[in-house]
């Protein structure tokens, strides 16, 4: 299978904040900021696979900063990295300033999806080959990651981890 870059699949989707959206606090609502996330990163492995693609994992969250009200807010999906059906996917979220139209940094997450069939069984996708630096760190611990989230589900033993477990030797 021809391998892609992630810029092939990268998604960037815009939005405001609107009432209906956010806390007691006027900021956006997490439940809120998690579905706008699963669906662009949804997007992007679906444009690398060419494939129906279920969220198998969301492996990491970071809510660093609040989303005002009002907020533009951008969600960007990017792919690190492909397994044999599976995909990491991180997901930068970005705020821009009214008046500058500079972008922050908001949040991040790292979801993972699995290319499936017309049955829902999992099925083979491209490899990724990553271009700048910062894909490729991502690329180079994407491995680690997968067998965390897997440990987590109960689905690998931690001595069948061994990079991850490397990572503390
Ligand atoms: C995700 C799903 C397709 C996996 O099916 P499965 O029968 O467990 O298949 P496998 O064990 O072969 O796993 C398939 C791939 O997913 C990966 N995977 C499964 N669970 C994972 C987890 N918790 N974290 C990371 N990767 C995971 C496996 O490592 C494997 O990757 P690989 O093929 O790249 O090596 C299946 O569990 C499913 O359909 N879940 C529901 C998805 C859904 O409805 N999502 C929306 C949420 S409501």
């Amino acid at each position: 299978m021809k391998a892609k870059t992630p810029s092939d699949s990268r998604t960037t989707m815009t939005d405001l904040v609107l009432p209906s959206e956010t806390n007691p606090l006027n900021n956006l609502f997490g439940g809120e900021l998690l579905a706008r996330m699963d669906r662009a990163a949804s997007i992007a492995a679906r444009r690398h696979s060419r494939r129906v693609c279920v969220t198998a994992s969301v492996n990491h969250v970071a809510f660093n900063r609040a989303v005002p009200l009002g907020s533009v807010v951008t969600v960007e999906a990017t792919i690190s990295r492909a397994f044999k059906s599976s995909m990491e996917i991180f997901i930068d979220v970005w705020i821009e300033d009214r008046e500058s139209g500079n972008r922050t940094k908001a949040n991040e997450a790292i979801y993972t999806f699995v290319a499936v069939d017309e049955t829902g069984r999992p099925i083979e996708v491209a490899p990724v080959v990553p271009e700048t630096d910062l894909e490729k760190e991502r690329f180079a611990a994407a491995l680690r990651r997968k067998q965390l989230s897997l440990v987590l589900a109960g689905k690998m033993k931690p001595h069948e981890a061994t990079e991850l477990k490397a990572l503390f030797d």
